[in-house]
């Protein structure tokens, strides 16, 4: 015999895969949230006050507008571990700033053509439109985007940076 054990080497990878699977099914997504002083981050206030369940793993980062959102900001999120970013700022029409949401919008749109090429899921970077006294949606944004971004695994970003 050379000493190879098989019934020994079934079990060793029923091990990895059962801790595999734990990983998968432990995995709690960490999000950046950019949220503008005027709607979202009261919305987010709202949202804790009123008790809304939404996941923990949530850092707010709160901005006076989202126009002044560097798309930098967004990147260095990702680099640092996040495994999906929101931008969250004022309806359309209701910038403190005038058109802050708007610029806003662009850059969304433009970074994630960029963040496409780069090999991060669309669904890691998200713009929503929250007003200050809807904690409700502000919570069920987070929830959904947990949700979302748990089926999709840790940003593959993040790996890429740590190896
Ligand atoms: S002031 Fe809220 S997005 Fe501009």
């Amino acid at each position: 015999m050379n000493g190879f054990n098989l019934s020994r080497s079934i079990r060793t990878r029923q091990l990895l895969q059962v801790r595999r699977m734990r990983k998968i099914t432990e995995f709690e997504p960490r999000i950046i949230a950019f949220t503008c002083n005027w709607c979202a981050y009261s919305a987010a206030d709202i949202a804790g006050i009123s008790r809304f369940h939404y996941p923990a793993n949530v850092r707010n980062i709160k901005v006076m507008c989202t126009g002044m959102i560097d798309p930098g900001y967004i990147l260095r999120a990702f680099e640092r571990g996040a495994d999906g970013v929101l931008v969250a700022g004022c309806e359309i029409g209701d910038c403190h700033y005038i058109s802050g949401n708007i610029k806003a919008k662009e850059r969304v749109e433009r970074l994630k053509k960029l963040l496409h090429i780069l090999g991060l899921e669309d669904e890691r970077l998200r713009l929503e439109w929250i007003d200050a006294g809807d904690g409700r949606k502000f919570a069920d944004t987070i929830e959904n985007m947990a949700g979302k971004l748990k089926k999709l695994g840790p940003s593959p970003f993040k790996k890429e940076v740590k190896s």
